[in-house]
């Protein structure tokens, strides 16, 4: 009788672990995006990228306010833009995604007509858009992203580039156009605040731009390399004033 009760409880526990393998949630492959283009440290003794340790005084077009950091990628429409790999190739694929091509169409970060019209607005869902990114010559930013899981050791550590448009462009640049001015490569997993969860670690990279850039308007792209030809793109403007 005993007997019988235990195998009957050890076949449960079977079931029961079988059913939890199958059910457990996928690692799930997800990708990243620039939360943020000019992200404030509010300590510069110990500077960190999670929500409580800074602020964004600038972000990428029409993006909306008040979302969870890393959340994004599961909004609709999604954050993650993935630039086409198959035809055209990686160099002439769409720089800033129009919402609708890519291997994974993203939110639509095309130019505003105004420039400034992609900012300080409501997006299509009419929720708050953030404010633009206001800089100077030679100025640093800061840009802030999810780890979405790939700043852990056994992922490989691919570049995160930036590429600035000219001055006052009245259309964004063509990926090839962005490939002639990178401007920075940061360290994707420069990431702080390493919890149990490794999707959700901010990470980020401080650089500085051109010292000779006229004062106007840029469209800069930031653009991180997953796996060999899957490239993810994020693209803001940024107002350099004198
Ligand atoms: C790495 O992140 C820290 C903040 O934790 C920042 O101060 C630093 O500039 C970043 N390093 C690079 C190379 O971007």
């Amino acid at each position: 009788m005993i007997f019988s009760t235990l195998s009957k409880a050890s076949l449960a526990l079977l079931a029961a672990s079988i059913l939890l393998v199958l059910l457990a949630p996928q690692e799930a492959e997800a990708h990243s995006w620039a939360s943020c283009i000019d992200w404030r440290f509010k300590s510069t003794k110990n500077p960190s990228w999670s929500d409580k340790n800074g602020e964004c005084a600038g972000y990428a077009r029409r993006f909306p306010l008040g979302k969870s950091f890393a959340g994004l990628d599961s909004d609709d429409p999604n954050r993650h833009y993935q630039q086409s790999h198959k035809n055209p190739s990686p160099e002439n694929s769409l720089a800033c995604s129009n919402g609708k091509q890519g291997e994974e169409p993203g939110a639509d970060e095309t130019m505003g007509k105004p420039v400034t019209s992609a900012y300080n607005g409501r997006d299509k869902r009419g929720r708050k858009t953030g404010q633009m990114t206001i800089t100077k010559a030679g100025g640093q930013l800061c840009i802030r992203w999810p780890a979405k899981n790939h700043a852990v050791k056994d992922e490989k550590n691919r570049p995160v580039t930036i590429a600035l448009s000219g001055v006052n462009p009245t259309k964004d640049p063509t990926q090839k156009e962005f490939l002639k001015n990178i401007v920075a490569n940061l360290n994707y997993k420069n990431c702080t605040d390493k919890g149990s969860n490794t999707d959700i670690w901010p990470c980020g990279g401080c650089f500085k731009l051109p010292a000779n850039l006229k004062t106007g308007y840029y469209v800069m792209q930031w653009r991180w390399l997953l796996n060999s030809n899957e490239f993810y793109t994020s693209c803001a403007d940024i107002n350099v004033k004198a």
